[in-house]
C-alpha cells in the first residue's frame, strides 16, 4: 500500500466540513525581544479567519518533553528562527500562509550563539546538564610513562536533516460541542500530543484522543518536535471550535522541527607503539539549541557510544548540553550513538596514521570481549563482535581488496580507491529507565480474526508486521486472520514515543503477553472439544462467556543506571554489525561513488530477515548520507552570506539527501546465523538504529583514498575530515598543484557545528 500510494497518511484525510487550515507565525531572528505585532494586513488578508497569540491560550503555555523550557508561542522573547509566535487560520492552506507572512513582528535584537564554540566561549550551556563517566585512573596513566605516545585533537562532527518523506501533519477537530478533543498527527509520539494539547488548552488527558495510522518516515524527527506543531494547531480549533489542519511545507519544517545535533570531541588519547590504547581523555559537546528537548539523553547515549567496540583502561569522559540560537535539535536514528561512534574512529584512525600501520590493525587489537568491563560498568555478555568482524573479513576478502585498491592507485592520479572495515555495538533500551515499558491490547472476535492494537506507531520500519506475526504464531493462526488498524492513546494509554529501536522487543512481548491470557482462558474449552478451526474455538468461548480482549504489558528486566555513581546497566543488550566498502573519488572534482559496501549483521533470531535486510540497507544508506553528502549550511560566522541562525539548505535544491546513484555498486547484506539472542522476544535482536554508523565504513574508505592521493606528493601527515564528505571536502583535502595555489596542506574547510 505504501509503494503504491494507496496508503493515507495524516494529510490524506478528508477534511471535514468548515475545516480550516492553519500556518505558523514564524521568528525571523536568531535571539530578539519581541517589540509590537503589527496585524492589520494580516487581518485583511483573503480568506483570513483568525490570528491566536500566547495572551489567546486557554491553558498554559510552557511546554517541553523532559522539562517545561519552551513556549508554545513566544511572549516577549524569540530565542531562534523559526521559533512560533503565533498562528493562523484561514480557508485553504495557501491563504493561510498568505497571511501568516503578512504578520509583522517588530523586534529589538539581542546577540545570538551560533556554534557550539561560541557556546563554549560563552560558558552557554543549558543549565546542569553536565555529564562525567570514568573507568580507570587516566592522568595516572598519562603520567605513568606507559603510553609510547599521547596525542590530541579535535572531531567535529555535522548534524542530518531528517527528511522524513511525509512532513510534520495534524488535523485537530473538537466533539460534544467543544468537550473533547479529537487529532489525527503523523507523530511516533501520540501520547505526546494528547499532553500537549491537554496543557495548552486547559483540558483533561482524557478528553483528548490522538490516532495515527502509520507515518512516512520519523527516524526520531517526530518523538517530541512533531507535538509543538499539533499543539499550535489546536488552538484555533478549540477557540473556534472547529477543524484545523496543519501540514509543514518542507522548508517549514527543515527550518523548525530540529535535526541531529553536530558535537564537537577533543580527544587527548595515549597508546603503546603497538597500537593499544591505554587512556582516553574525551570532553564533548552537542549542540542543542534553545531548548532541552532529549539532547540530555542524546548527549548520554553518546557517551555510552564513545568506547564504539573498544577497550579502554583508563577512560573519562566528559559531556555538556550547549544552549545556542537555533531550532532546539532533537532524537535521530541512533540518537547521539553514532556521534560518540564517529568521534572515537576518528582518534582510532589517527593512532593508526601516527603509528603506520593499517587502522583495521588497531581496531582489531583493542577489541573489547567477553566479560569487558565498559566504562558506566556493565559487563559485556553474549558479544558476537568477532563472528561479525571475521565473517566480514573473509566474505569480503579483505586483504585482496585492500591489495587490489593499493595496485589501482599506484596506476592512477587523478582516481583513487580506498577501502575500510568499521564495526559498531548498539546499545537497546531506552537510556530513561521508566521509558522501557509497552503495553497493547488484542481482541478476538467470533470469526477467528484478531484485531491487535499496541503503544508502537508504524513509520515504515515493520512494526505491524512483525507485531502481528507474533500474535498469529502465538494463536498458530493465518497471519492474514491479525489486523492491527492503528495507534491510538484511547486504546493503550501511556506509550513511549516509538523509537530506541525497541518497539519490536517491547511491543512484541506486550503482545505476546496478552495472546497468552486469552489462550490460558481458552484453554479449558479447547481441551474439553477438538474444534476444526480457530473461529469454531472462539465461538464455543464466547458461548461459554470467556472475556476474549486482554491488555498485555511488558517492561524491560533488569536495566537501570544511577547518573551520581556513573555506573550500572543502561542496555538490556547489544546489537553487533560490521560494514566493508570501497570507494572511488575523483580527485579533481571530489566526486565519489560506493564500488562495494559489505554488511555482516548480528540480528538473533531475526523475526523477519525481509524487513531487517531492508532495515540495515536504509539506515546504511541513510548513515551514507550523514557521512557523505548532506550539509546543512546555518548563517553562523563562518557563513556571512547567509542571515544570522537563518537554515540555507531548506530543501533538496541544496541539501543532497541520497539517491538511487548513491546506492553502492554492490551491495551485500549479511545476518550472522545460529545465535539466539536470549534477552529479547523469539531470540531476536532490534535493527533499526544499530546499523545506521556502519556507513562510516564508506567515510573512512574516502579518507582512504584522500590518503592515497596525498601521498603521490610525499604528504603523508594525518589530517582533519570533517563529516560530510562531501565532493568540495574530498576535493580541497586531496592537495595538487591545483589547490595548493590558494590552500595549505592541512587547510580545515568550513562547517556548520
Ligand atoms: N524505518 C523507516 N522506514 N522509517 C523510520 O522512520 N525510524 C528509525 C528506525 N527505522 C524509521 C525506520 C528509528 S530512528 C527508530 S528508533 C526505529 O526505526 C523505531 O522503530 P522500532 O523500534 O520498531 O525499530
Ligand atoms: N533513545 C531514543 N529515544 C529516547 C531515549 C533513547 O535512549 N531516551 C529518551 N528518549
Ligand atoms: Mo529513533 S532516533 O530512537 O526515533
Amino acid at each position: 500500500m505504501q509503494v503504491t500510494g494507496e496508503a493515507e497518511y495524516a494529510d490524506d484525510t478528508p477534511m471535514p466540513p468548515n475545516g480550516l487550515h492553519a500556518a505558523l507565525v514564524l521568528s525571523r531572528k536568531p535571539h530578539a525581544r519581541i517589540l509590537s505585532i503589527e496585524d492589520s494586513d494580516a487581518k485583511s488578508s483573503p480568506g483570513f479567519e483568525g490570528l491566536f497569540l500566547h495572551k489567546d491560550i486557554p491553558g498554559t503555555n510552557k511546554i517541553g518533553p523532559v522539562i517545561d523550557d519552551e513556549e508554545l508561542f513566544a511572549s516577549e522573547f524569540v530565542t531562534c528562527v523559526g521559533q512560533v509566535i503565533g498562528v493562523v487560520v484561514a480557508d485553504t492552506h495557501e491563504n493561510a500562509k498568505l497571511a501568516a507572512r503578512k504578520v509583522r513582528i517588530n523586534y529589538e535584537e539581542l546577540p545570538a550563539i551560533l556554534s557550539i564554540k561560541d557556546a563554549i566561549k560563552s560558558n552557554s550551556y543549558h543549565p546542569n546538564t553536565e555529564k562525567i563517566l570514568e573507568k580507570g585512573d587516566v592522568e595516572l596513566c598519562f603520567q605513568s610513562g606507559a603510553c609510547d605516545k599521547i596525542i590530541e585533537g579535535e572531531v567535529q562532527v555535522g548534524g542530518q536533516e531528517h527528511f522524513y518523506l511525509e512532513t510534520n501533519s495534524s488535523l485537530i477537530w473538537t466533539t460534544d460541542g467543544g468537550n473533547e478533543v479529537h487529532m489525527i498527527s503523523s507523530t511516533q509520539a501520540p501520547q505526546k500530543h494528547q499532553k500537549y494539547v491537554s496543557r495548552v488548552l486547559g483540558l483533561p488527558m482524557s478528553k483528548i484522543v490522538c490516532k495515527t495510522k502509520r507515518i512516512g518516515g520519523g527516524f526520531g524527527g517526530k518523538e517530541t518536535r512533531s507535538a509543538f506543531i499539533a499543539a499550535a494547531a489546536s488552538v484555533p480549533s478549540y477557540i473556534l471550535n472547529r477543524p484545523v489542519k496543519i501540514t509543514l511545507d518542507r522548508d517549514i519544517d527543515m527550518m523548525i522541527s530540529g535535526q541531529r545535533h553536530s558535537f564537537l570531541g577533543k580527544y587527548k588519547v595515549g597508546f603503546t607503539s603497538d597500537g593499544k590504547i591505554l587512556a582516553l581523555d574525551l570532553e564533548i559537546y552537542n549542540n542543542a539549541g534553545n531548548s532541552l528537548d532529549l539532547s540530555v539523553a542524546v548527549l548520554e547515549r553518546a557517551m555510552f557510544h564513545s568506547d564504539n567496540v573498544y577497550e579502554i583502561p583508563n577512560f573519562r569522559i566528559n559531556g555538556k548540553v550547549c544552549y545556542t540560537n537555533f531550532p532546539s535539535n532533537t532524537a535521530f536514528r541512533g540518537f547521539g550513538g553514532p556521534q560518540g561512534m564517529l568521534i572515537t574512529e576518528n582518534w582510532i584512525q589517527r593512532v593508526a596514521t601516527e603509528l603506520k600501520k593499517r587502522v583495521e590493525e588497531i581496531r582489531e587489537i583493542n577489541f573489547q570481549r567477553e566479560g569487558s568491563i565498559l566504562h558506566y560498568g556493565q559487563q559485556i555478555q553474549h558479544s558476537t563482535l568477532a563472528q561479525v568482524w571475521n565473517e566480514l573479513k573473509s566474505s569480503c576478502e579483505f586483504f585482496k581488496a585492500r591489495e587490489e585498491v593499493d595496485q589501482f592507485n599506484l596506476h592512477n592520479r587523478w582516481k583513487k580507491r580506498g577501502v575500510a572495515m568499521v564495526p559498531t555495538k548498539f546499545g537497546i533500551s531506552f537510556t530513561t529507565k521508566f521509558m522501557n515499558q509497552a503495553g497493547a491490547l488484542v481482541q478476538v472476535y467470533t470469526d477467528g480474526t484478531v484485531l491487535v492494537t499496541h503503544g508502537g506507531v508504524e513509520m515504515g520500519q515493520g512494526l505491524h508486521t512483525k507485531v502481528a506475526q507474533i500474535a498469529a504464531s502465538s494463536f498458530n493462526i493465518p497471519l492474514s486472520s491479525v489486523f492491527i488498524s492503528e495507534t491510538s492513546t484511547d486504546k493503550v494509554p501511556n506509550a513511549s514515543p516509538t523509537a530506541a529501536s525497541a518497539s519490536s522487543d517491547m511491543y512484541g512481548a506486550a503482545v505476546l503477553d496478552a495472546c497468552e491470557q486469552i489462550k490460558s482462558r481458552m484453554e479449558p474449552v479447547a481441551s474439553r472439544h477438538k474444534h476444526s478451526s480457530f473461529a469454531e474455538l472462539v465461538s464455543a468461548c464466547y458461548i461459554e462467556r470467556i472475556d476474549l480482549s486482554a491488555h498485555g504489558f511488558y517492561i524491560t528486566p533488569e536495566i537501570g543506571f544511577d547518573w551520581k555513581t556513573g555506573k550500572g546497566i543502561p542496555f538490556s543488550y547489544f546489537t553487533y554489525g560490521s560494514a566493508f566498502a570501497e570507494v572511488e573519488i575523483d580527485t579533481l572534482t571530489g566526486d565519489f561513488h560506493t564500488r562495494r559496501a559489505d554488511v555482516m549483521f548480528d540480528l538473533g533470531f531475526s523475526l523477519n530477515p525481509g524487513i531487517d535486510v531492508g532495515q540495515i540497507e536504509g539506515a546504511f544508506i541513510q548513515g551514507l548520507g550523514w557521512v557523505a553528502l548532506e550539509e546543512l549550511k546555518w548563517g553562523d560566522a563562518e557563513h556571512k552570506w547567509i542571515p544570522p541562525g537563518h537554515l540555507y539548505t531548506c530543501g533538496p535544491g541544496s541539501y543532497k539527501i541520497p539517491s538511487v546513484n548513491d546506492i553502492p555498486l554492490k551491495f551485500n547484506v549479511s545476518l550472522l546465523k545460529g545465535v539466539p539472542n536470549p534477552k529479547a522476544i523469539h531470540s531476536s535482536k532490534a535493527v533499526g538504529e544499530p546499523p545506521f554508523f556502519l556507513a562510516s565504513s564508506v567515510f573512512f574508505a574516502i579518507k582512504d583514498a584522500i590518503i592515497a592521493a596525498r601521498a603521490d606528493l610525499g604528504c603523508n601527515d594525518w589530517f582533519p575530515l570533517d563529516n560530510p564528505a562531501t565532493p568540495e571536502r574530498i576535493r580541497m583535502a586531496c592537495i595538487d598543484d591545483f589547490s595548493e595555489r590558494f590552500v595549505k596542506s592541512h587547510f580545515h574547510p568550513k562547517l556548520s557545528v
